[in-house]
């Protein structure tokens, strides 16, 4: 990093300025097309048909019936539907899939929600119809695992998802004050506002395959599609211009996306499937439930000597995925000796998959409740026990922090929260019918970035175009692009057009990990860059509007170039030299920077509960958190991103749980009006702050990344408040109004 780019960001005026969404309009009005709102010449709709068991074989379909409805196209099903190619399925070539088994493969049923057909009609509502007239027989299969929560089975050990320093085992047991305790987390749902879709259109006689899908990652579903239809990838695009939210559930394609693409095909017309939210929740992605085990070895001083963190997480049948519960753990506080292992138990439920703070969010609950306890055990205040244990460096590679102020985090936090004003005796503070608990926990979540590129085109009509072949997933992701070229460029917002969601544009990152703004702008800033040059070369070449002038002596302000004595807008530029446009490339990548410190946001939240005995009721009165994610490059969509994640993290602290019938592992929950998350009523003041430390070192913008980080840490500053509220010291999440009776 050289200083000429770091100071290109240092007084920014419209990079890190309040910034009204740019695609706001459309969002208002409806003009944005959201996948499922897609119509193509001649569709046809599917809709899936869910396997009512979890586990054994599909005996016999009776279609008959379905076929004779009205409207009624074709039954797509394990003996007609066409055979294609599994992806391979690797992150490092972009073709991984959340379900690696194709659909309608054979008559193998693995989970509940598990496609057994695809009907097709010429409506939706035909199609649906028809649906529910699909017969099936099946043969049960004994030993259906339901849940992780209802088994002790052991699992297998994943060497590659833990690891270790020092000595954990002696330290911890021969530790002045020991904490083990095992915590609990329900399997939760994404609940994503929009479900997932797909619209499938072959063209060119079937040479060609066009996808609109609701995803994360364009590139991801062209490279696993075309491994699966035996495609070119230059013959696939796929589009998703608007997404209503995924939380990792849209990272990776998932079956239904194979079976629209390849009843289109079969039947030479575009097809479309929405999942009903039933069918998202079974076969769209979950959160994993956890056990994990932790240890906690110090002096009376409240100094760490050990921690130990053992976890075990869900899987499928049919794949192995790892919610790494441990992953932030090394690098949380300062301890020699620690160690961290993680498991995974196959269930029989569909993949799970990434939801918001994957693992980490888990892992963080476990440890940032341990720390409570020990805090307890010792009499200490658990800001102080914290503060004690701070990680100078990080811990678990030895390297400097880039920036880290999460002691300023938790100072401000609880100054703004009246922390000092906490009685810690248990139960010690009420109001009415209510006692109040004080609770607290710190937050963090990993800083990356991605390979990226992008493309700037200027326009002899005044306007800018920007494309990048990343995804808004509702982040805000247009506007932070737009302010990038408009902070370089001085063209004006309303003159800017942003492209993103298709595999045609430059390639661009998965909007995952909370990588995507540290990811795409330094790609953008250079495509920018890259044609402010290419316009200086045409305006000061022959003809040009500054001939004979140095390109490096013009300067850049409000869309057009000066030379010390005469401003000459880009459009006039271009019209001088008779150009339509000029373009620019830009690509970006993380550097040295990598080897050279570690890289992580951090954050405190402090929460205060109420908790009336007499009903067994409570509520989340009050959240207030300081956040340190680097520069906010629009505040108000990043602050979003925190409250978002607050409210969703009361959802994990109180109310989520996917809940699998422990007899047969069917979900018994899966809709939402049984499936509870927080509503307005539920949601508290919340208060956020975001400290303003641009990280300099690991872009030129100064930005780490705030899409997750706002989800870790509150589950347990939940359950840390309704110990101090109680002295019952709640493991398991959710913490449901029947634990709150038992405890009570
Ligand atoms: Mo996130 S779980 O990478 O969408």
């Amino acid at each position: 990093m050289n200083d000429m780019t770091q100071s290109a960001f240092a007084n920014p005026r419209v990079i890190g300025q309040r910034t009204p969404r740019v695609d706001g309009e459309y969002k208002l009005t409806g003009k944005a097309g959201y996948t499922g709102e897609l119509h193509a010449e001649n569709m046809l709709y599917g809709y899936p048909v869910p396997a009512t068991i979890a586990h054994g074989e599909l005996e016999s379909l009776d279609l008959d019936e379905a076929l004779a409805m009205p409207g009624v196209v074709e039954i797509f099903h394990h003996r007609n539907f066409p055979k294609l190619h599994r992806s391979p399925n690797s992150m490092g070539h972009g073709d991984q899939v959340s379900e690696v088994r194709l659909p309608f493969e054979d008559e193998r049923i693995y989970y509940h929600g598990q496609y057994i057909a695809l009907v097709v009609a010429e409506t939706f509502e035909q199609a649906r119809a028809a649906a529910y007239r699909v017969g099936a027989r099946y043969r049960h299969a004994e030993g259906a695992v339901p849940s992780l929560l209802d088994s002790d089975a052991e699992g297998t050990l994943i060497d590659s998802a833990g690891s270790s320093r020092g000595d954990p085992e002696s330290a911890f047991s021969g530790a002045e004050v020991q904490v083990d305790a095992t915590y609990h987390i329900a399997a939760e749902s994404h609940l994503q506002m929009e479900m997932h879709a797909t619209l499938a259109e072959w063209r060119e006689n079937g040479a060609r395959l066009v996808v609109h899908e609701s995803t994360q990652g364009v590139f991801y579903q062209r490279n696993a599609m075309a491994r699966i239809f035996d495609l070119a990838q230059e013959n696939l695009e796929v589009i998703s211009h608007y997404i209503g939210s995924g939380f990792g559930n849209k990272l990776f394609m998932w079956p239904h996306a194979v079976a629209t693409a390849g009843a289109a095909r079969e039947l030479g017309r575009p097809v479309k499937v929405v999942l009903p939210r039933q069918q998202d929740m079974t076969g769209g992605g979950n959160r994993p439930a956890s056990r994990q085990r932790i240890r906690l070895g110090a002096d009376r001083e409240g100094r760490l000597s050990s921690v130990i963190h053992d976890s075990m997480t869900e899987t499928s049948l049919v794949d192995q995925y790892i919610d790494a519960c441990g992953s932030a753990t090394p690098s949380f506080y300062a301890c020699d000796n620690l160690s961290t292992s993680q498991r995974i138990l196959p269930v029989n439920h569909g993949t799970p998959c990434p939801m918001r703070a994957p693992g980490e969010v888990s892992g963080i609950f476990a440890l940032e409740t341990a720390m409570d306890e020990l805090a307890v055990e010792l009499g200490m205040d658990p800001v102080e026990l914290r503060l004690k244990n701070y990680a100078e460096q990080d811990p678990a590679s030895g390297l400097p922090w880039s920036s880290k102020h999460l002691d300023e985090c938790m100072k401000r936090a609880a100054k703004r929260f009246g922390w000092d004003q906490r009685d810690p005796g248990i139960g010690a503070m009420r109001d009415g019918d209510e006692i109040i608990g004080y609770g607290m926990a710190t937050c963090t979540w990993f800083a990356g970035r991605q390979p990226c590129e992008a493309r700037v085109e200027l326009r002899a009509d005044g306007t800018l175009f920007v494309a990048c072949g990343t995804q808004d997933i509702g982040t805000g992701t247009y506007t932070i692009v737009a302010q990038t070229v408009a902070e370089l460029t001085g063209v004006p917002l309303a003159q800017i057009e942003v492209k993103l969601g298709e595999t045609s544009l430059p390639a661009g990152p998965l909007s995952g990990g909370s990588m995507a703004t540290a990811t795409t702008l330094p790609a953008v800033a250079a495509a920018a860059r890259d044609a402010l040059a290419a316009l200086k070369e045409v305006a000061t070449g022959s003809g040009g509007a500054f001939e004979g002038g140095e390109a490096d002596s013009l300067s850049v302000a409000d869309g057009a170039f000066n030379d010390g004595q005469r401003t000459v807008s880009f459009a006039d530029v271009l019209e001088t030299s008779r150009l339509a446009s000029v373009n620019g490339q830009g690509s970006a990548a993380p550097g040295d920077e990598q080897n050279q410190y570690s890289f992580r946001s951090f954050g405190a939240h402090f929460v205060e509960v109420r908790y009336d005995p007499g009903i067994s009721r409570v509520r989340v009165a009050r959240v207030v958190s300081t956040m340190d994610i680097g520069r906010a490059i629009n505040p108000p969509t990043a602050r979003n991103q925190v409250e978002g994640g607050i409210v969703m993290g009361i959802g994990m602290g109180l109310f989520e749980k996917l809940d699998y019938d422990p007899r047969d592992a069917r979900l018994v929950n899966g809709n939402v009006a049984d499936y509870i998350v927080p509503v307005h009523a539920d949601a508290p003041e919340i208060d956020v702050e975001m400290l303003d430390y641009p990280d300099f070192k690991f872009n030129e913008f100064g930005a780490r990344g705030v899409g997750e980080i706002g989800l870790t840490g509150i589950a347990p500053a939940i359950s840390n408040a309704l110990y101090h509220a109680t002295g019952k010291r709640h493991r398991d999440l959710p913490i449901t109004i029947e634990a709150l009776l038992a405890g009570q």
